[in-house]
């Protein structure tokens, strides 16, 4: 029994109010809960549940739930488990983008409208993982978080096979005829050998280990794999643990201050963290009420060094990183140099400090010490200038040669320049990339727009862009890109992604034409259209005039009411009018 009035009880024994007690329990009877139980002052924990049939990255947790509510009981505590809008990343049409402020919708009105008095988050595959957080963020009841774990490591002819960055090789093995279609499947799919979420150092292994650095999950967790006994382990520790912050009061308000942001901005550096980690933690900080900009990724992100040898930067893979100590070995590295804030909460009511001191390396050569890093200031760089407000650059994925010519150099102020060539959205740039005579050439820069929260429903990964294949015949791997979608966790291209505002909201993209030169200075963090300021006003007085930049229609009731509401990429891509509803569960 919970010291304090529970706010479950507001529904379950309110004598002042016996017919709609009587309505509440009467139903939540009929499945054999008791009278006594939901009478009694237990806490009544939600299981907000993410897996299903249709989502199999999280499907596991199915499994795990009956742990959760094993602890659960155990504490003292009553389970209550219910689905959530399911989230597939890969499966998704036309974008998963699209979902993850739906999910965020429909369990904020799940934890606000009924009898709960602490929730359960079963995060995995991609924007689970936010979604979760941004809806336990608004309502802010008390809230923990339980990853699902990466899948098993693949494994082909002996090598390790990653999910998402073995379908580039996969391409180029087919391309060269050494393997047919059936080969080309059966090579993907060898990346997949167990139940769990992309085993690469993808969004969804980025988020998971963001929830653990912003201290929303129980230290150690985040990478257990899916199928080990310790995940199982876990899922119990979970469920007994939310019962005591419930007792505790420990909300979300209390761990994810400002301080865990920026933790979680230093650890995503070291890990090799997706681009698309900005857009998610602005989402859950503005949810939360937290001040964190772009700045701060810049501020306090850029200067930290790559320590986690996971692909696509790296080598190894899920297993290897649990195995060599998971998160808490990759902040005490960095406690080591005083870039953690120590003090910051979390949810085993220990501070990140005390869960991470002396937690040491297992496996060097997965997990580097701060000494020995793969790559020196791996975070990300901030761009602005005329050609958008903001976009990001992953320096981690640079390579050497275009790093040490751009960016390493500081006495050398080369700045890259080329010609611009401009794509509204993926299909225009599938019919033509090919076409020989765009003549595009090695020094030139491919542009995406179109693929922004508004112009391609909730942002298409789709900026990092392959050069022509007469060009990659010639040798020419990679082209810079530039672009107003996201890119995927798992891929290794260096594009200047996220641009905010995108060109369906009015952003300079939209003016860009096929030929005009572009300047990027990634050490000014600039990047500008080499135009006069008078040609632009006059592209956007003429832009204006033909009705703004044009995208195609929705496809789907949710697509229409998403593209009126949402923000832009450098915002968190949020519903703009749910940031005025903060900590509702207080009101
Ligand atoms: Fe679900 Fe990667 S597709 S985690
Ligand atoms: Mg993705």
């Amino acid at each position: 029994m919970s010291p304090r009035r529970l706010r479950s009880q507001e529904w379950f024994n309110n004598p002042a109010n016996a017919d709609m007690t009587a309505l509440y329990l009467e139903r939540y009877l009929n499945f054999g809960l008791s009278r006594e139980e939901l009478q009694s002052g237990k806490p009544i924990i939600g299981i907000a549940q993410t897996g299903s049939d249709l989502s199999p990255c999280n499907r596991h947790h199915v499994v795990l739930a009956e742990r959760i509510r094993e602890g659960i009981r155990t504490a003292g505590g009553i389970a209550i488990e219910f689905p959530v809008h399911p989230i597939q990343e890969t499966g998704k049409r036309p974008t998963a983008g699209l979902d993850r402020n739906l999910a965020y919708l429909g369990l904020v009105e799940l934890l606000y409208g009924y009898p709960l008095d602490g929730v359960v988050l079963t995060i995995g595959c991609d924007k689970t993982t936010p979604a979760m957080l941004m809806a336990a963020a608004t309502v802010n009841i008390p809230a923990i978080a339980l990853s699902v774990g990466p899948m098993l490591n693949g494994w082909h002819k002996g090598e390790r096979t990653g999910s998402g960055t073995i379908v580039w090789k996969a391409r180029q093995m087919m391309a060269a005829g050494e393997i047919d279609y059936k080969g080309f499947i059966d090579l993907v799919a060898s990346s997949a050998p167990s139940t769990g979420y992309c085993n690469t150092m993808g969004t969804a292994t980025t988020m998971n280990s963001l929830a653990e650095a912003l201290g929303m999950q129980l230290p150690g967790s985040a990478a257990i794999p899916a199928p080990y006994r310790e995940r199982q382990q876990v899922a119990y520790e979970t469920g007994k643990r939310i019962v005591g912050m419930v007792e505790e009061d420990l909300k979300p308000s209390d761990i994810m201050t400002r301080d865990a942001f920026l933790n979680a901005i230093v650890v995503n550096s070291a890990i090799g963290g997706s681009t698309n980690a900005p857009i998610h933690l602005a989402a859950i900080a503005r949810h939360m009420g937290v001040e964190l900009s772009l700045d701060d990724w810049q501020t306090y992100g850029h200067k930290i060094p790559l320590l986690v040898n996971l692909q696509p930067a790296g080598e190894y893979l899920g297993e290897d990183y649990h195995h060599a100590g998971g998160v808490p070995a990759v902040v005490n590295q960095l406690m080591g140099q005083g870039l953690i804030r120590e003090d910051a909460m979390t949810v085993n009511g220990r501070t990140i400090g005390d869960n991470c001191r002396g937690r040491e390396i297992e496996m060097p050569e997965v997990i580097r010490t701060f000494d020995n890093p793969l790559k020196p200031e791996a975070g990300f760089i901030l761009l602005r200038g005329s050609l958008f407000d903001n976009a990001i650059v992953k320096t981690s994925v640079i390579s050497a040669e275009f790093r040490e010519r751009y960016l390493s150099n500081p006495a050398d102020p080369e700045a890259f320049e080329g010609r611009a060539f401009v794509f509204d959205g993926p299909e225009d740039y599938h019919h033509r990339i090919d076409d020989p005579a765009l003549d595009i050439g090695p020094n030139d820069i491919l542009v995406m727009r179109g693929a922004g929260p508004i112009g391609y429903p909730g942002a298409a990964e789709v900026v990092n862009m392959r050069p022509p294949a007469y060009l990659i015949k010639q040798g020419v791997s990679v082209l810079p890109c530039i672009g107003d979608g996201r890119q995927s966790g798992t891929s290794g291209s260096p594009s200047i992604l996220n641009a905010s505002p995108e060109a369906a909201a009015g952003g300079n993209l939209a003016i860009l034409r096929s030929g005009d030169r572009v300047r990027i200075d990634l050490r000014k963090g600039r990047a500008d259209i080499l135009i006069p300021d008078a040609e632009i006003a006059e592209r956007q007085r003429a832009l204006a005039a033909a009705g703004g930049y044009r995208y195609p229609a929705s496809q789907t009731p949710w697509q229409e009411i998403q593209r009126r509401m949402v923000g832009q990429l450098g915002d968190g891509a949020i519903l703009e009018p749910a940031a005025q509803f903060q900590r509702i569960a207080e009101t």
